[in-house]
């Protein structure tokens, strides 16, 4: 994402802000006046840029004439919300009971090797990113793993590249959306703790 310059003085008289910044000030504009419009600007911009920057974050606490902190802390708060940039695929390995007493913990170091990246780290080709879940819905035939929408299930460690395969990047990063393999149905998860207007 391009930088801006500057930050500092949100007023008429700063200098002109980069493409980015003027995308942010559109959505809060959009939202203005609205009660709790922090999470849904949060939420439009992290959609605009794919993660929330510094810049961003500042952005948008001097637009809403908010404390930097406290739209930190919501950031912090939603496991949906990321500081930080994602990969074009994000895999999700499922760590609720049912996955986790049938390997899914093996499955997720298997991942990490295979991928070359921990939990919530992405692949410097910004291929992958990695993540973990409490339960995608499908715990009769767990392990699960997704890939963006898509439910793999019955995930078995010595399968993972082929697993992967169809979301290479090389493949010219186009994610599958048409089900999964292994018995992927395609089922939607549940809906994640900490996730912006849920239950958290
Ligand atoms: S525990 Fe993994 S899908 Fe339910």
């Amino acid at each position: 994402m391009e930088q801006a310059k500057s930050v500092a003085g949100l007023s008429e008289s700063a200098e002109p802000a980069s493409d980015d910044l003027l995308v942010v000030d559109r959505i809060v504009e959009r939202h203005r006046g609205e009660q709790g419009a922090l999470i849904p600007v949060l939420q439009k911009a992290q959609l605009a840029f794919g993660h929330l920057s510094p810049e961003v974050i500042e952005r948008i606490a001097a637009r809403l004439e908010m404390p930097i902190s406290q739209v930190t802390g919501v950031v912090t708060f939603y496991s949906y919300f990321t500081t930080t940039p994602r990969g074009e695929n994000t895999v999700r390995v499922c760590l609720g009971t049912a996955c986790y007493v049938r390997s899914g913990k093996q499955v997720l170091e298997d991942l990490e090797k295979t991928i070359g990246v921990s939990v919530g780290e992405t692949t410097r080709d910004r291929c992958f990113t990695l993540e973990i879940g409490r339960c995608f819905g499908a715990c009769g035939l767990a392990p699960v793993v997704m890939i963006n929408d898509d439910v793999h299930q019955r995930v078995k460690s010595t399968r993972l590249r082929e697993l992967l395969e169809p979301y290479s990047c090389s493949n010219g990063g186009e994610a599958r959306s048409d089900g999964g393999t292994e018995a992927g149905t395609g089922a939607r998860p549940e809906a994640q703790s900490h996730t912006p207007g849920g239950s958290a």
